[in-house]
């Protein structure tokens, strides 16, 4: 199959773990015989570094005119100051809206052969980790009207939150559809004694739940949430919530599987056009030094097979190859311990294209 790649590297460590995804992409090819052709488009900083906005209007027609869209990581503490309009984070958001990315799936599983990295080892670990979040992508508090004014004398600042019954609904069915695929178990995550936004949520999961009696349904609030991830999280299988509960639970399920570096994700349309990205952000403390972890993306590009371009055998083949790397001993530096082997990103990315 011949398939068109836009390629978004972004900041920090993007390139580094961008380019070790495309190694093992090309090793796919030339193992099934498939053809990708790769287009490069800036984003975030060194797009506003070049052309002064996050990312120029031929880079987004770009995203919109290929087969799928791979993502390292945007920003750093160089833009922090840059009018929060051309924000470099502002591209990524406009790149999820323009493109309908309204849901974005989060697997968080712990590899056994990392179980002695997580912070929680001694606590949760036993039970395997192996969860999947579905984070609404497109709405929310992300997207709402925002303004900073001035009354009386003093700042005062607002974001709004929204939610339509149609945009909770489409989650939703991703999120019980998803479930159906897995543990047939569905937990919604809101904050319905408080917001009336969650209410409408918990109003519409219910009703959707009718008509998927096979999947296993409760609701649980957002705090007890953080908590009970801590405390049990196998008392969980698949998560659906809104876009910001999302994104902070994501990064806290991550740190049960010993590295955020692990965690891939996928941002999908009601089409096959889909971003693929790791949950991590562009780290820029670690950029340019070869040592970052290349895996999250790397399995973010497995899912890019198996979801935009149904590619099972290939997606398996790729979560195969990190496998037995993982296996065979090799950690970088923030899943390293003892006794193992230590490799920069680029060998991390060649062993992994390897064992394709
Ligand atoms: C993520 C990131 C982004 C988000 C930032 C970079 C805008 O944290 O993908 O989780 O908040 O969605
Ligand atoms: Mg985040």
């Amino acid at each position: 199959m011949e398939k068109k790649i836009t390629v978004l590297r972004g900041d920090g460590i993007g390139p580094e773990i961008v380019n070790e995804a495309l190694r093992v992409l090309d090793a796919v090819c030339k193992k099934y015989g498939h053809t990708f052709t790769y287009t490069d488009v800036d984003i975030g900083g060194c797009s506003i570094d070049k052309f002064g906005v996050p990312i120029t209007d031929e880079g987004m027609e770009q995203c919109k005119n290929c087969d799928s869209v791979l993502l390292g990581a945007v920003g750093g503490p160089k833009w922090d100051s840059v009018d929060p309009s051309i924000r470099p984070e502002k591209a990524l958001l406009k790149v999820r809206s323009e493109l309908g990315l309204f849901a974005n799936l989060r697997p968080t599983k712990l590899f056994p052969q990392l179980a002695d990295a997580s912070p929680l080892k001694d606590t949760v670990v036993g039970q395997g980790i192996d969860l999947m979040i579905v984070r609404e992508l497109t709405g929310g508090i992300y997207f709402g009207k925002r303004s900073t004014t001035e009354t009386n004398g003093e700042k005062v600042a607002t974001d709004e939150m929204l939610y339509t019954e149609h945009e909770i609904e489409r989650i939703g069915r991703v999120a019980f559809e998803s479930a159906r695929k897995r543990n047939k178990k569905l937990a919604s995550v809101d904050k319905a004694n408080v917001l009336d936004c969650s209410r409408l949520w918990r109003a519409v999961m219910h009703r959707l739940s009718e008509e998927y009696p096979d999947v296993q349904y409760s609701d649980i609030l957002v705090d007890n949430t953080a908590m009970q991830l801590i405390r049990d999280p196998g008392q969980f299988d698949t998560i659906v919530t809104e876009n910001m509960f999302g994104d902070i639970l994501s990064d806290e399920a991550s740190m049960l599987t010993g590295s955020i570096g692990m965690m891939p994700s996928a941002s999908l349309s009601s089409g096959t056009l889909g971003m693929y990205e790791p949950i991590h952000g562009s780290a820029p403390d670690i950029a340019g030094m070869n040592i970052a972890n290349p895996l999250g993306t790397i399995l973010s590009a497995a899912m890019m097979l198996r979801y935009s371009f149904s590619m099972t055998e290939e997606a398996d083949a790729i979560e195969a190859a990190v496998n037995r790397v993982l296996d065979e001993g090799y950690r970088t530096g923030d899943i390293m311990q003892e006794g193992m082997k230590k490799v920069s990103c680029s060998e991390m990315g060649t062993l992994v294209a390897e064992r394709i």
